[in-house]
């Protein structure tokens, strides 16, 4: 039986907090650890012949209710981490993008953001994609928006589809790491036909290996899309 073809990824990085409490170590130990997985993860993903673009959910809209020290350390974070991993993308020919309401973060971010998308922009074998104070709901919300500022007085899905932030319409694959089973808000539009995988395995311990097995396991499943096999 031929292989289903994996071109849109995403997932959904979740028990960096429980995996440092358990080290007795503080919650932001494992955001800092978490973002070392995303880099290996996206290199796995550049290298792989199908994948085209990996979306990772980094900070929700629900995520600015954390105490503020924990929201500032992400932050602070997420800027280190652009700067650091800017030689990873373009060693390894990655455009980055981001996706969700930017304008919220500090100028100093939002620039950083600009500059790495830009420096990226040319880049070819994977588009990195961070999910950033992003939630499903606000995003169809605002693509309904713009087509109606277009002067749409009726939209189809494929209106929607093209109006959305994301550079594609579907995901083929979400995982979601920790044990939890739910959607959290995340690309609600893009996933209604994907494949889900949950794996217990907390994000900071989630390997290359373990991912390769998840990408074996989905390219061995039958995608119907509602028809017949
Ligand atoms: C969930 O862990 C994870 C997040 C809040 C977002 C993911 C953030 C990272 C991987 C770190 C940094 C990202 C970048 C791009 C630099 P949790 O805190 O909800 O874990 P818990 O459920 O165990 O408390």
């Amino acid at each position: 039986m031929p292989k289903t073809t994996l071109k849109n990824l995403a997932i959904i990085m979740d028990g960096n907090g429980r995996w440092a409490q358990q080290r007795g170590l503080n919650r932001t130990k494992g955001h800092e650890q978490g973002a070392e997985i995303i880099r290996d993860v996206t290199v796995y993903c550049a290298k792989h012949p199908s994948i085209e673009t990996v979306t990772f959910y980094a900070f929700s809209t629900e995520n600015w209710k954390r105490p503020k020290l924990e929201v500032e350390f992400l932050m602070k974070l997420l800027d280190r981490y652009l700067q650091k991993e800017l030689d990873t993308y373009q060693n390894n020919n990655v455009c980055f993008e981001a996706i969700g309401n930017i304008g919220a973060f500090s100028d100093k971010l939002q620039k950083r953001i600009k500059i790495t998308e830009e420096a990226t922009r040319n880049n070819t074998d994977l588009t990195h994609i961070l999910a950033l104070n992003y939630g499903g709901r606000a995003e169809i919300t605002a693509a309904v928006n713009k087509l109606i500022t277009e002067g749409k007085k009726e939209v189809t899905e494929a209106d929607i589809s093209s109006a959305l932030q994301t550079p594609y319409s579907d995901i083929d694959l979400l995982i979601r790491t920790s044990g939890e089973e739910r959607i959290s808000n995340y690309l609600l539009w893009q996933i209604s036909y994907a494949e889900l995988y949950f794996t217990e395995t907390l994000w900071p311990d989630f390997t290359t290996q373990e991912l390769d097995e998840i990408v074996t396991d989905f390219e061995q499943r039958t995608r119907r899309f509602g028809g017949l096999a």
